[in-house]
């Protein structure tokens, strides 16, 4: 007679929905042997299947808190502990294994880190609408699900892009520059110093009618604009119902006074602001860049503003990011430079954060992430 008195700890079964996430343990427990009334009690190991939290890398410690707490709550958290992106040795030593990556826009996730990550990581999410920092090839082949966060820093965004166009055009960085410098002493109240071009009247071109380039409309309808043309891909409704006209990419650089770039980097854009495409441009037109800095072949911009060949450019995106405070984009006065500061909106980035851990544990759990890319 083999009668069990032994009693498991921690329970057999302790099944959370983490299917991921099976670890065999080994647990000690007797039985009591009973033949012939005698009885041995022995102890013996056996194997055991228990569930432990899945593991996940955030790459940053300066995320909002509240993602932190979602992750903790769910998941084994391995944070790189600095306030700046992880090294890539770092990134490499510590993705095996884990079940899941949070990542920045400032973390390339191409296939060294992915054959590191090995097959137990299931979920990316990244803290970004952009995602040309994830190789998709390498990603799909793996059948990773990869979250973003579309939607919520749309409006910060659009809130930036307009900013950046009026500080652009009304040269508000260059007449700050001239107060400190006492280049506004010299000249007290000059009418024809600092003098910028405004909006009225003007062809508004946006490059990419997605949801911010629709949120920049949306913003300078109250700017007496008289016409708003956009290029991309093919026409969308949206546009039109903006009252945008859809323009080829040549019109598009033709018409603008003023051009917006708000597309994705991919492909097909980048470099595609080239020294052919700011020739076609008007000599008064302005561009302004809030998308990604591939999509402006640089060199060929800093010409184009060394030259006149346009009036100014304002880039909330650049290459390299960040850019070295010495390179020639900020020796020109003529080119407005912010340091990638789109969504750099309280609530927004509180935002972005808890929909990149809500994506991470809905992947982790089974279920659909609320903004999956793939
Ligand atoms: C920022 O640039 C983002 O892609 O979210």
């Amino acid at each position: 007679m083999l009668r069990f008195i032994g009693r498991v700890s921690p329970p057999l079964l302790n099944v959370t929905h983490f299917t991921n996430a099976w670890v065999v343990q080994q647990h000690q427990f007797t039985f009591t042997c009973g033949v012939n009334q005698s009885q041995r009690t022995r102890s013996f190991a056996v194997s055991q299947f228990t569930m432990s939290k899945p593991k996940v890398l955030v790459t940053r410690a300066d995320i909002p808190q509240k993602a932190f707490t979602m992750l903790e709550e769910k998941c084994e958290v391995d944070v790189w502990k600095m306030p700046s992106p992880i090294p890539r040795d770092e990134l490499l030593k510590r993705i095996p294994g884990k079940d899941a990556l949070y990542c920045l826009l400032t973390e390339k996730i191409d296939k060294e880190v992915l054959d590191a990550a090995g097959p137990s990581l299931k979920v990316i999410g990244t803290m970004s609408v952009g995602y040309d920092h994830l190789s998709m090839d390498e990603i799909k082949k793996r059948n990773i699900m990869v979250g973003f966060t579309p939607g919520v820093l749309t409006d910060a965004t659009a809130e930036l892009t307009v900013t950046l166009l009026l500080a652009t055009t009304r040269r508000l960085f260059e007449a700050h520059s001239e107060l400190l410098n006492g280049g506004w002493a010299k000249c007290a109240w000059s009418p024809l110093w600092m003098t910028g071009q405004g909006l009225k009247g003007s062809t508004v071109g946006i490059f990419g009618m997605g949801r911010i380039g629709q949120g920049v409309v949306q913003r300078l309808q109250g700017f007496s604009v008289h016409k708003f043309i956009y290029s991309g891909r093919s026409p969308k409704k949206e546009g039109e119902e903006l009252g945008a006209e859809f323009v080829s990419f040549d019109e598009l650089l033709q018409q603008s006074d003023f051009l917006l770039v708000t597309c994705a980097l991919n492909k097909e854009t980048q470099g595609i602001f080239d020294e052919a495409a700011f020739a076609k441009m008007k000599n008064t037109a302005v561009i302004v860049n809030t998308s990604r800095g591939g999509v402006i072949n640089q060199e060929a911009l800093v010409k184009a503003l060394k030259t006149n060949q346009i009036r100014a450019a304002g880039l909330d995106v650049m290459t390299p990011e960040p850019l070295p405070p010495d390179h020639e984009l900020t020796t020109l006065p003529n080119c407005t430079l912010i340091p990638h500061i789109g969504s750099a909106e309280t609530s927004t980035r509180e935002d972005m954060a808890t929909l990149t851990a809500t994506n991470i544990i809905a992947g982790l759990e089974g279920k659909p992430l609320p903004a999956r890319l793939c």
